[in-house]
């Protein structure tokens, strides 16, 4: 059975290495902790438990064909099923298991070798793992935004694949010299994923009309922030496409930084801070009644969030929507000393891209990893006016992660800030 054809995961890259390893030099049971111990021909050693062999079994009647369809419910296994038989069929290059128990009388377990090497899950093969999905940190300062010009991207897969290469291994996309047309925006955006709908709106311009609903709609400054914290989940990945941007304005640059890099620098520098932002609960909200669209959003979560392996797996960070703090008294000064010292780090000028946008200008980037802004600026006559709209990020990975097997490129997705390593 070629499991790679039906299970997109990954598994250990060592797997990759060699097709020899795949052979077994010996398996040791052990019947009293509940799994097997397989040492490999390249002297690798993986532990596989039961429950988990049992709920990957691919035989036939088990193995998940079809998405969604439930073959097998590890809720319904006993608390202790020992093996009672393990061998390896060395033409298949499977291994056959037989466990003790009336639930699975008559049941044989089947894990393909190949496989089970691919699904390791020893302390070395989950950080090898880990590692290959971490993200890479640019230094703006030296590195800049690299641009692609429309013209070598437009109408093709590979394109779309390069501008959504950018966004998955940088964070952001430049695109410069992309049609000055409103509509160009809803059907580049669309042909990634469907546009998602916000307190925005699917898709709205961003012009200084001195709004009172919307500091977006102003000429003032607006600091770095991910848009739309007030949500459990941030939107994902937003669109800047500039229509006008004359002459006359001075200022209005867009400034962009990585909060992930922002994260794992404040872990690095000021681990206690760190830990702070990843226990204590910041409130976001947008709540008024008497504006446009009246709303009433609000959300208490944790500027940093970090999984059971201790990886960053998102950041979520608005001045402008952070609300009042409620929690234990004596979390209170902790965690404005330690917001503090993560914004003195976003704020660092080597972590930050300055772009004065020009029309044809299209900046695609991750709102889940991204912090952006702008300069305030003063019109003097002219106008600036961009327009921008967001896809979820999910939709961004699976149509790069689709490209990519269409192309024959075999890439590795990064983190992408969906409270996941993986
Ligand atoms: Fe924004």
């Amino acid at each position: 059975m070629d499991a790679e054809s039906t299970d997109v995961g990954r598994g250990c890259s060592e797997a990759k290495v060699s097709k020899n390893m795949f052979k077994i030099s010996n398996i040791e049971t052990s019947f009293a902790r509940n799994f097997i111990e397989i040492k490999w021909k390249d002297d690798h050693s993986s532990r596989y438990h039961n429950h988990w062999m049992r709920f990957n079994c691919h035989c036939p009647k088990c193995f998940r064909v079809i998405v969604g369809q439930q073959r097998i419910n590890c809720s319904l296994f006993p608390d202790e099923f020992p093996i009672l038989h393990v061998h390896e069929d060395e033409e298949k290059a499977e291994i056959h298991l037989n466990y003790k128990g009336e639930v699975f009388t008559d049941h044989e377990t089947i894990l393909p070798l190949e496989w089970l090497r691919n699904h390791c899950y020893c302390d070395r093969c989950l950080s090898n793992m880990i590692e290959e999905r971490q993200m890479k940190f640019a230094l703006p300062s030296k590195d800049g935004l690299r641009p692609l010009h429309y013209d070598s991207i437009k109408d093709s897969k590979e394109g779309l694949f390069r501008v959504l290469q950018r966004v998955m291994e940088d964070g952001i996309c430049y695109v410069k010299g992309v049609p000055v047309k409103e509509q160009f925006l809803l059907d580049f955006a669309e042909s990634i994923g469907p546009l998602v709908d916000s307190t925005y709106g699917k898709y709205f311009k961003i012009q200084d009309l001195g709004s009172t609903d919307s500091i977006t709609d102003t000429r003032e400054f607006l600091t770095f922030h991910t848009d739309q914290a007030h949500y459990e989940s941030e939107l994902g990945v937003q669109f800047f496409h500039c229509l006008r941007f004359d002459e006359e304005v001075e200022g209005g640059e867009s400034i962009i930084a990585d909060m992930f890099q922002a994260a794992e620098i404040l872990r690095k520098e000021s681990p206690n801070d760190f830990r702070v932002l990843t226990k204590v609960p910041c409130t976001f909200a947008t709540i008024d009644y008497n504006r446009k669209n009246p709303a009433y959003y609000e959300t208490r979560k944790t500027v940093i969030e970090v999984d059971c392996d201790d990886q960053v797996v998102a950041v979520h960070f608005n001045t402008g929507l952070d609300s009042t703090v409620r929690v234990r008294e004596d979390l209170i000064e902790n965690y404005y000393r330690a917001h503090k010292k993560l914004w003195k780090i976003i704020t660092r000028p080597e972590l930050r891209f300055t772009h004065r946008m020009r029309p044809g200008d299209l900046l695609v980037f991750n709102n889940r990893r991204v912090a952006h802004g702008r300069e305030a600026f003063v019109p003097n006559g002219g106008i600036r006016l961009l327009q921008s709209t967001y896809v979820n990020v999910e939709d961004v990975r699976s149509k790069y992660m689709v490209l990519g097997h269409q192309l024959g490129t075999e890439v590795t997705p990064t983190k992408i800030g969906n409270r996941s390593c993986i």
